[in-house]
């Protein structure tokens, strides 16, 4: 079975990983979808974002990152993919996300949404805190992999943006 886990990974945090390694251990498939028309004002371009992906991911071999624009239902249909996997952190979290699951089952009616519960100690991360404690200079070595922790500190080294 193949499954899309789609985000904005902006950037990758051990949240994020907690799932998708979780996702490739149940699954024979796992596709990183990065969006690219993101209407959130992004840190890291789509390229960069997919490089940390990447890295962060190159121990799982039935994980692949990719990136799309437009609806998320047109990639999976493209990708032949009608299982779409996504994170709960909080109970809060779950509203947004029906919302989202319900006008995507409503657009393409084959398409299932799949949540996994967040292992509780990532269920207070999210990329914008981790994006907010580089930029001013605190430590994000226990929020984010090596490779992401340089590359937070190198987008913030002339001061936060
Ligand atoms: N661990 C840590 N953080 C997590 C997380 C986890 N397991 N799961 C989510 N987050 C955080 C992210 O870091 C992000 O934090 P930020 O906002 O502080 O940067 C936040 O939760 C939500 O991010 P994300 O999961 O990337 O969701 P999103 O709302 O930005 O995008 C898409 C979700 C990409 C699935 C959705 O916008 C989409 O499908 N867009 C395409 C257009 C479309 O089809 N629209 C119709 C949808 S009905």
């Amino acid at each position: 079975m193949r499954v899309i886990y789609p985000g904005s990974f902006d950037p990758i945090t051990y949240g994020h990983l907690d799932i998708i390694t979780r996702c490739s251990e149940k699954f024979d498939e796992v596709i990183i979808a990065v969006l690219n028309n993101n209407k959130k004002n992004n840190l890291f371009s789509v390229e960069e974002r997919i490089e940390l992906l990447e890295k962060a991911t190159k121990h799982l071999p039935n994980v692949e990152t990719d990136s799309f624009s437009g609806l998320l239902i047109d990639y999976a249909s493209e990708k032949g993919c009608s299982t779409i996997v996504r994170g709960l952190r909080v109970v809060s979290d779950l509203e947004y996300e029906m919302q989202m699951a319900l006008v995507n089952k409503k657009l393409y009616p084959d398409l299932e949404t799949l949540f996994l519960v967040s292992s509780s100690e990532f269920s207070f991360l999210s990329s914008s805190l981790v994006r907010e404690v580089a930029a001013f200079k605190g430590d994000v070595g226990c929020f984010v992999p090596k490779d992401v922790e340089i590359a937070l500190n190198e987008k913030f080294k002339g001061g936060s943006k």
